[in-house]
């Protein structure tokens, strides 16, 4: 956002500056002299005074997850910035969030109405969108349905629980392969770059029975452009802030548009190759409950959650190089609970503690969802004794909460069993709840169970079958970049097959 919007300024003339300048100040003045009156019995928000036409841009710098925690220690739980001309809240503190989004979960379930999520979907996004109330709720029911039924879904063989199981298994399978192989050609691989393929495959697989080489251009394209959506949507559009921007050009919004575009133009055309194709008696989720092709190309945006699953796993990658006796320990586990003559299941998971201890501490530590999606209130309203008025932009930071020490000791170190029961035998459940990276109360992640499904099984496979390790002579590097999902910096590492004694 910063680097966005000084270049911005800089490329007008100095007489437009002033003009533009004096202008602001005016219209600075003016809605300073009038305030929001507060109700009786509340206060007004604290936090840092903001400068005209940028507000406090500069204080957020490159990490805003971390200056705005910084702000909270000095200003409390609920304070307010202004990113341009915004006003902005932000929430921080166990218990204020769970406060607001549970307790007052009507007042802060709305989405800001942001002048580039009207871009996303078509404007009918079910996580982006400034829908009504009623519309919001009755989308994010019918969503929820079909996930539960994706997630659900009978599989084709007896062997499996479900759908989603058998193509975790197969697809997990088929990457322990590429690994392999891709070892043999280069002598080193990419993670973020094979696992995504490997999880967009589980969902093209179920939708439309298709799954894509790992070198397909037309798949990686989509996934460059969810990573392109991922970096500008975090940083933030300037014209989001400053509305008056709207009415320029930008090359951002130009290329936020684009990538929007392409987004919508693969899932329509995989839409329309399917029913173009599909055979009557394969399953696959969308022939198992289209009820029309303009609802299925609405749904089948969600299923794009897959960017979360993968950037979780890429990261846990990172982690099993970064930290080889946690990884030893996880392999261990799985040869002692499962075996290695079996692929793990689904239904293994309740016998594997350390390795939902160690997804818990990777959610935990890299945070990678550093804020929720921008939430905003829906009326005038109060937390904290601090008053909010409607229609408010709320960020919620979850690396604040993921990293505070008040709720974890030592929260910078990466520790798996702080999530276990003292005798190590089982996951200490109220300590899992306390980690926040799918949000919480009404605007909770709807794929939250899929998502937990892939990150455990995609693991247990390649953990049971591969050993990870850095590049010689380097070490992994766990500084995250900024965006709306946080990714590790990309790399290569190596890994080899484990030997048939160890199995
Ligand atoms: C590890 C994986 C995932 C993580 C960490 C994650 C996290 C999140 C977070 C933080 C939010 C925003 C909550 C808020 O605004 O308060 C969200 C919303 C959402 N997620 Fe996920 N997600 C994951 C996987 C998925 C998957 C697999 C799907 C779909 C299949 C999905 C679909 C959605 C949708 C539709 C929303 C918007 C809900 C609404 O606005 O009502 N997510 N997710």
């Amino acid at each position: 956002m910063v680097l966005m919007v000084v270049p911005f300024i800089g490329s007008v003339s100095v007489s437009e500056s002033l003009l533009a300048l004096a202008t602001v100040c005016l219209a600075y003045l003016i809605l300073k002299f009038f305030r929001t009156k507060i109700p009786e019995g509340l206060r007004r928000l604290p936090g840092p005074k903001p400068l005209p036409i940028i507000g406090n841009v500069l204080e957020l710098g490159s990490k805003p997850y971390q200056s705005l925690t910084a702000m909270s220690k000095r200003y409390g739980d609920v304070f307010q910035i202004q990113i341009g001309t915004r006003p902005v809240v932000v929430l921080c503190g166990s218990e204020t969030v769970r406060h607001a989004l549970i307790k007052q979960g009507d007042d802060f379930s709305g989405r800001p109405d942001l002048y580039s999520f009207q871009f996303i979907n078509e404007g009918k996004s079910l996580a982006f969108s400034t829908d009504q109330a009623g519309v919001w709720r009755v989308r994010r029911k019918l969503a929820y349905s079909a996930l539960r039924t994706f997630a659900t879904l009978k599989g084709k063989t007896p062997e499996y629980s479900c759908f989603l199981e058998e193509h975790i298994c197969k697809e997990g399978e088929y990457l322990v392969t590429q690994l392999n192989n891709v070892m043999k050609a280069d002598g080193s691989f990419d993670p973020f770059r094979q696992i995504v393929v490997s999880v967009a495959n589980v969902i093209c697989g179920m939708c439309f029975g298709k799954r894509y080489d790992h070198n397909d251009q037309e798949l990686l394209n989509f996934v460059n452009a969810s990573d392109e959506f991922g970096q500008v949507v975090g940083s933030g559009n300037p014209a989001d802030f400053i509305p008056i921007l709207q009415y320029l050009p930008s090359p951002t919004m130009k290329a936020f548009i684009n990538i929007n575009a392409r987004f919508m133009m693969f899932v329509k055309k995989l839409v329309n190759e399917h029913y173009a194709t599909y055979d009557k008696v394969q399953k696959t989720f969308v022939t198992s409950l289209t009820p029309s092709l303009t609802t299925m190309r609405r749904f089948l945006y969600f299923l794009v959650g897959f960017d979360t699953i993968s950037t979780a796993l890429s990261w846990s990658v990172v982690y099993l190089v970064a930290y080889p006796e946690i990884q030893e320990r996880l392999h261990q586990e799985l040869k002692d609970k499962v075996g290695l003559g079996r692929t793990p299941r689904l239904s293994d998971k309740p016998n594997l503690p350390y390795l939902e201890a160690f997804i818990l501490e990777v959610f935990r530590h890299s945070s990678f969802l550093p804020f929720t999606i921008p939430h905003c209130t829906t009326k005038d309203t109060s937390l904290n004794g601090y008053f909010i008025p409607k229609d408010t932009c709320i960020f919620i930071n979850q690396w604040q909460i993921n990293h505070d020490p008040e709720l974890w000791k030592d929260p910078s170190s990466f520790n798996p069993d702080r999530f276990l029961s003292a005798d190590g035998t089982e996951v200490n459940k109220a300590e899992g709840e306390k980690v926040m990276i799918f949000g919480m109360g009404k605007r909770r992640c709807i794929g939250e169970v899929i998502g937990r499904s892939e990150v455990y099984l995609f693991l247990a496979i390649i953990i049971q079958k591969l050993r990870f390790h850095a590049m010689p002579g380097e070490s992994p590097d766990l500084t995250p970049e900024y965006g709306l999902t946080m990714k590790h910096k990309r790399c290569h590492l190596r890994a080899t097959m484990r030997a048939r004694t160890e199995q």
